[in-house]
């Protein structure tokens, strides 16, 4: 234990020596958010305009429905806590929480963490990595903005990590989220900052333009503030979630310091929303697993095109949430859920895979018009979770092949876990018809047709990537790119075998590196080069000269090694990326 924690801060600190997504730094396993954070979080549901009685009774609501019991335990309060900065750079608790409601209340939030710690529940704050918030730049008719002086209002971050984090620290608080519009929003032609009201920022962070913004800075602010947060508590420290939207390039180096951290901007409880902020981290399943994983934003399942009138859109909200391992945070209020909302939220089935102790990120490996097939691989070998997605407005069949899953063609059971029926499964070929916006959650429970034999889709949460490579200068937010993906090339273009996806293969960036963890578990690995030369490959730090076979294939011994890395030749060798073809890994021991 002790051990490994001396591992896990090395292998931090290795992190900072380097900036911009290009540090060669171990990723941050941990215990911590071992599987995706599950809670509540106001923000969805009230905005900003909610008190200490809406968070308690939503406290309440989470003990007295069983959802506490389901996994759902942190209660985390979002922006508009603060009063204002105090005289020691202390912050003061707002009307909004009043907390001196509770009995010992005054400048502490100790009473209020203390309350939800007695309930059996968990507890979460928030602070922006800037001087100031995202409310006082977007939010200015909430009557829970900061007050006093120009440098009292300055409630972020921004020169007082040290002292907010050991409050954070010492107050009890499980978890924090760290907003960004401090450093994006609070440039010169902000007109608050024009007349005076706050200070300017950079802006070092430019919306939608990471390869304009100051990624350099980005990175250090958001390192520094988890290296206080270790200080802090060691040995205790809080769920770090980072709430940069995905700008900044955020999803390449987050994952290296963070729990968590935004793929895009804020959600809204419309069906086009939800889809955009589940691609922005489903592209990313070589970037997530235990301890470290893509927030595609917090659930809107209850409100607006997911409430109980739409039933069929909340359950798909809720599959492609689970099928991804992303966080579980509920954003509805809890005292209006209806009997069919909560069956929803509550579904054990659906909870197991998104909780499933292996930590994989389901990847795409299918996509046939408005269909799409996401499949997770559970701890359990030959169990997979798989979503057939109809993302359209008609009414769609889709199938997939138990060979497309790795799976023997016979043997296997397939339970719906929304209606529990059987899945119809037909010489091999798993199909489902779909209404409009419907997603089937499968689960399937087989045994692997070659015991043997993974793929990168059959272990997503072994990858790292340590370094990032090439990057288009003009890359956007929107369209991401994306250095190392399953499938797929960075630019989002499909890696097509015969008509489908070939989901054994990586596209990488030039010059990217990808770590494996092998715990030694595997004996060989195969794989073909897309380019003859140029690429390398290190076992256990060492460097290994591959030779093809005449096929074009590499076949590698990998006996007794713990750490792979598998290196994409460099944008001089003439191009932008690279695909590591046919990947297959042979296991020692099943
Ligand atoms: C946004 C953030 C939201 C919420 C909001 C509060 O930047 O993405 O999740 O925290 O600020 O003002």
């Amino acid at each position: 234990m002790v051990l490994g924690r001396i591992g896990l801060a090395l292998a931090v600190v290795a992190g900072f020596s380097a900036v911009n997504g290009q540090a060669a730094a171990a990723p941050n396993h941990q215990t911590l958010a071992a599987t995706p954070p599950m809670g509540w979080n106001p923000y969805n549901a009230f905005g900003l305009n909610y008190g200490q009685d809406d968070v308690l009774a939503s406290a309440d609501a989470l003990v007295k429905l069983g959802l506490r019991d389901d996994g759902y335990r942190y209660v985390n309060i979002d922006d508009g806590w603060w009063l204002k900065r105090g005289p020691k750079g202390m912050r003061i608790r707002t009307n909004l929480y009043a907390i001196a409601k509770l009995p010992g209340g005054g400048a502490s939030m100790r009473p209020f963490v203390d309350h939800l710690h007695a309930m059996g529940l968990k507890a979460g704050i928030y602070t922006d990595i800037g001087y100031n918030t995202c409310s006082q730049r977007w939010d200015k008719t909430t009557p829970n903005l900061p007050v006093g002086t120009r440098a009292e209002r300055e409630v972020g971050s921004m020169d007082h990590q040290a002292i907010d984090v050991r409050d954070f620290s010492r107050w009890g608080f499980d978890f924090v989220k760290v907003d960004a519009c401090g450093i994006a929003d609070f440039g010169p032609d902000a007109p608050d900052v024009k007349n005076g009201t706050y200070r300017q920022m950079g802006p070092i962070m430019l919306r939608e333009r990471p390869g304009a913004s100051d990624l350099a800075r980005v990175e250090g602010l958001y390192a520094s503030f988890e290296r206080e947060i270790r200080k802090a508590r060691p040995g205790h420290p809080l769920v770090f979630s980072i709430c940069a939207w995905g700008e900044a390039d955020v999803n390449n180096w987050a994952p290296r310091f963070s729990q968590m951290w935004r793929t895009s901007g804020d959600i809204n409880a419309s069906w086009a929303s939800m889809l955009h902020n589940f691609d922005s981290a489903a592209s990313r399943s070589l970037f997530a697993g235990p301890g470290h994983w893509n927030d595609p934003d917090m659930l809107e399942v209850g409100n607006g095109a997911f409430d109980a009138n739409h039933l069929t859109e909340a359950r798909a909200h809720m599959s492609l949430w689970a099928v991804i391992a992303a966080p579980l945070i509920l954003g509805l209020d809890l005292r209006k859920a209806t009997p069919e909302i909560l069956a929803v939220i509550r579904n054990k089935d659906v909870i197991a895979v998104n909780q499933d102790p292996a930590g994989h990120q389901g990847v795409i490996i299918a996509r046939q018009g408005d269909g799409e097939i996401i499949a997770k691989p559970l701890a359990i070998s030959g169990h997979k979770a798989v979503a057939m997605i109809n993302r359209g407005d008609q009414p769609l069949h889709l199938s997939v092949s138990l060979a497309e899953l790795n799976l023997m063609a016979d043997g296997a059971q397939i339970r719906d876990l929304w209606h529990g029926s059987q899945g119809v499964l037909r010489d091999g070929v798993v199909s489902v018809d779909l209404a409009p916006h419907e997603t089937a959650l499968l689960r399937i429970e087989g045994r692997l047709a070659q015991p043997a034999l993974r793929s990168p889709a059959d272990m997503p949460a072994r990858f790292h990537v340590t370094q990032v490579g090439y990057l288009p200068p003009d890359r956007t937010t929107k369209e991401q790119w994306v250095p190392a993906r399953i499938g797929f090339l960075p630019s989002g273009a499909p890696i097509t075998r015969g008509d489908g996806l070939e989901t054994a293969a990586i596209g990488a960036s030039a010059g990217s590196h990808l770590v494996v963890d092998l715990g030694g578990q595997f004996r060989t690995l195969r794989f073909t080069p897309g380019v003859k030369a140029g690429y390398g490959v290190k076992l256990d730090g060492k460097a290994l000269a591959p030779h093809a076979g005449a096929d074009g294939s590499v076949t590698l011994s990998l006996a007794g090694a713990r750490r792979l890395e598998l290196i994409a030749p460099p944008r001089t060798a003439g191009a932008d990326t690279f695909i590591w073809h046919d990947l297959r890994f042979e296991r020692a021991v099943n």
